[in-house]
């Protein structure tokens, strides 16, 4: 039996990715906001520190940070399942082997937190320095992305 998925799902289909990656920039940047608040709180203080420590800066952003990885792997792959259906190929262009890379990064990123746990200095700068470059990428695949939505919005 050959299955076809119809025009239609197909078209629409590729408007999910953007949708999802411009969230996730939002939640990017939400993780930063919590990471800075997680060093305000170690360098405040004893009376400031107290205060700090009740809105649970670490938990937040751990649990943020771990849906933004789930949801950048899974992106990923959709974003590329979808080009495929699309296209019969992928683009072997800066979309998506910038789009690899952020992935490797922050899965990288994400498996230092047991050493930063640990108190590893080089591993809490590590993690800071991987996503801080993770931001700055993702600020240029919004670019080049928003590039390919107008190229799809173009070619309906
Ligand atoms: C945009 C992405 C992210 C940014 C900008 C970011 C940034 C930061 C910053 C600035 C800190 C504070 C380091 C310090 O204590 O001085 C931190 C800590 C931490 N991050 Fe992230 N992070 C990101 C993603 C993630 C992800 C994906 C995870 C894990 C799934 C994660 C888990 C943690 C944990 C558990 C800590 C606290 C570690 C400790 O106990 O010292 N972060 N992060
Ligand atoms: C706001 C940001 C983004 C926008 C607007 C965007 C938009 C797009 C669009 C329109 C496509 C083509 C889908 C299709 O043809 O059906 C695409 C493909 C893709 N995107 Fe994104 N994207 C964004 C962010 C990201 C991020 C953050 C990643 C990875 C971390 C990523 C990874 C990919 C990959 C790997 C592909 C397949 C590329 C190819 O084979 O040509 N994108 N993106």
């Amino acid at each position: 039996m050959n299955f076809e998925i119809p025009e239609a799902v197909k078209t629409w289909s590729q408007f999910g990715h953007p949708i999802i990656m411009w969230i996730l920039l939002g939640t990017a940047v939400y993780a930063l906001y919590l990471g800075i608040q997680i060093q305000r709180t170690r360098s405040a203080d004893k009376e400031h520190r107290k205060e700090l420590i009740k809105k649970n800066f670490n938990s937040r952003h751990h649990q943020v940070g771990s849906i933004l990885l789930a949801l950048m792997v899974l992106g990923t792959i959709g974003g590329m399942a979808v080009t495929y259906i699309n296209n019969g190929k992928l683009f072997f262009g800066p979309h998506l082997l910038v789009g690899l890379g952020m992935t490797g990064i922050i899965a990288t990123a994400a498996s230092l937190v047991p050493f930063m746990q640990k108190g590893n200095v080089f591993a809490r700068y590590t993690h800071i320095a991987l996503n801080l470059v993770l931001l700055g990428l993702f600020g240029w695949q919004a670019v080049t992305g928003m590039q390919i939505v107008q190229r799809i919005i173009s070619k309906m």
